[in-house]
């Protein structure tokens, strides 16, 4: 018999306490967070939906893992361990471990990357972005036309649009092409899956042209999850082997470990070029570390090695997206709007929708993070115009093509009343929506602003 109610399948051994705060008090701590969220401290926070980033609760097994952790400098076992659990997963020979994914990012994309080169990917993912963007190369996003509507159903809507892929290099030359990389799932553009079929037809281009095809797969379980579920003739193969498949048709991978590695840190590269590998080894060497631990300790090393191996079981994968989609499907019954299908490792909210009156230079998803903090204590992170808008040439602000609220996930950590709880404050949240008002940036760096960037409550409401 199957039961509507799907439970954790895990039991809780450890706790770590949550501060109960009230309303009053979160409102002075986002006024000295000068309404960054990414500024508060985490003992202020009663829900963190900031990130499924390195925030995972690990098993028993890999909390076991840390005491046979090897600390050696030069040849750890748990480097042996980590690097044989990648190549099984990827099937690639040359395997480098980072502290965690922008590290690799900044190493492999160092190397392709310089002024005149082009990168192209469904949404480079912000950190992605800046690490090519700082060699000098423009990165392109191109993802299907129905990922920039959330409302439109669609079962891969993290797919790359192909039509523009083939444009992109003919339009730049093939031979200016740094990398195009696949991110798996979505991140930036609502966790969206992406398909086998759509990977397959960017390996069969970037093969015809020459150009490098790299995965950046550190959600690679969770879209798995959705191919076998979504994607005609996956129904009897694994999820790990489904993940085999697509890593098959890549040359290279860039995990950030933090998300379905379940760990708190740590991250890879692999490759199958040899010549590719042994130009990245040595700055690894020069700015990470020896190649067999490259920044992580050994116990982190064991601790990804199990946490690989334990997210593509089906019972936890079947929990982390129905769980997922709990809120989600809640959230949107009660006229909530979210990027739908529901995505894997987080409910995407709709600020422009949500908050229309707030128009996206006043910041309208930064406005909804700020007001789900006050109101219930739940950190969420802004996914538009803080993140991504910019002024142009002429000075005119260009606004990002979504306004979006991530509410992320982390692994293994909260419950269902927790999630009753989110419900609850989106109810305060829809009844008091029409009083909300904006923000203004009133100080911010060059590159990835949205950390440290501070803001300033706008008084009165901003009309469209
Ligand atoms: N690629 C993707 C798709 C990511 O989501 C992230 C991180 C990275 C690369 C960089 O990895 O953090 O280990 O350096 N995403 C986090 C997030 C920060 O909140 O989505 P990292």
């Amino acid at each position: 018999m199957q039961f509507k109610t799907i439970i954790e399948p895990f039991k809780i051994k450890v706790i770590e306490p949550i501060r109960i705060t009230t309303e009053e008090e979160r409102i002075k701590y986002l006024e000295e967070a000068s309404y960054n969220l990414f500024s508060l401290k985490s003992d202020q926070v009663l829900i963190d939906f900031l990130t499924d980033s390195g925030t995972s609760a690990m098993s028993d097994n890999q909390w076991a893992g840390l005491m046979l952790g090897d600390e050696s400098y030069a040849g750890s076992k748990s480097w042996d361990r980590m690097k044989e659990s990648i190549h099984a997963l990827t099937g690639y020979p040359f395997i480098f471990p980072t502290h965690q994914g922008r590290a690799a990012e900044r190493i492999v994309y160092g190397k392709l990357g310089a002024k005149g080169k082009v990168f192209i990917s469904n949404t480079h993912f912000d950190t992605t972005r800046a690490n090519i963007e700082v060699t000098g190369a423009e990165a392109f996003d191109i993802p299907i036309p129905e990922a920039k509507e959330t409302s439109v159903l669609h079962p891969f809507k993290g797919n790359m649009d192909i039509e523009k892929l083939e444009s992109l290099i003919t339009k730049h030359g093939k031979e200016n092409i740094g990398a195009v990389i696949l991110t798996v799932t979505n991140n930036s553009s609502g966790g969206q899956p992406v398909s086998m079929d759509n990977a397959k037809q960017i390996s069969k281009i970037c093969k015809k042209n020459g150009v490098v095809f790299i995965l950046d797969c550190c959600r690679i379980a969770e879209n798995s999850y959705f191919i076998k579920h979504r994607e005609d003739g996956f129904e009897n193969t694994t999820y790990f082997e489904i993940a085999q498949q697509m890593f098959s048709l890549a040359d290279g991978c860039i995990m950030s470990a933090k998300k379905d590695a379940i760990v708190n840190m740590g991250g890879f590269f692999a490759f199958k070029d040899k010549d590719f590998a042994d130009k990245c080894r040595e700055t690894l060497i020069i700015t990470e570390g020896y190649i067999t631990y490259g920044g992580l300790s050994g116990r982190d090393m064991e601790t990804i090695a199990t946490g690989l191996h334990e997210v593509f079981d089906p019972d936890y994968l079947h929990y982390r997206i129905s769980s997922t989609a709990y809120l989600g499907k809640k959230l949107h019954e009660m006229g909530v709007p979210v990027m739908l299908p529901i995505g894997g490792h987080a409910v995407y909210v709709d600020a422009k929708k949500l908050y229309s009156h707030i128009p996206p230079e006043s910041y309208p998803g930064q406005a909804l993070a700020c007001d789900l903090y006050i109101k219930g204590g739940i950190r969420s992170c802004e996914i538009g115009s803080v993140m991504s808008g910019h002024n142009d040439a002429e000075g005119n602000f260009v606004c990002a093509p979504m306004e979006l609220v991530r509410l992320a996930i982390p692994r293994r950590v909260y419950t269902q009343s927790h999630v009753e709880y989110v419900i609850e404050v989106f109810e305060k949240i829809l009844e008091e929506h029409e009083k909300a008002t904006g923000l203004e940036i009133i100080e911010a760096p060059r590159f990835l602003r949205h950390f440290t960037a501070k803001f300033r409550k706008l008084p009165v409401l901003t009309e469209v």
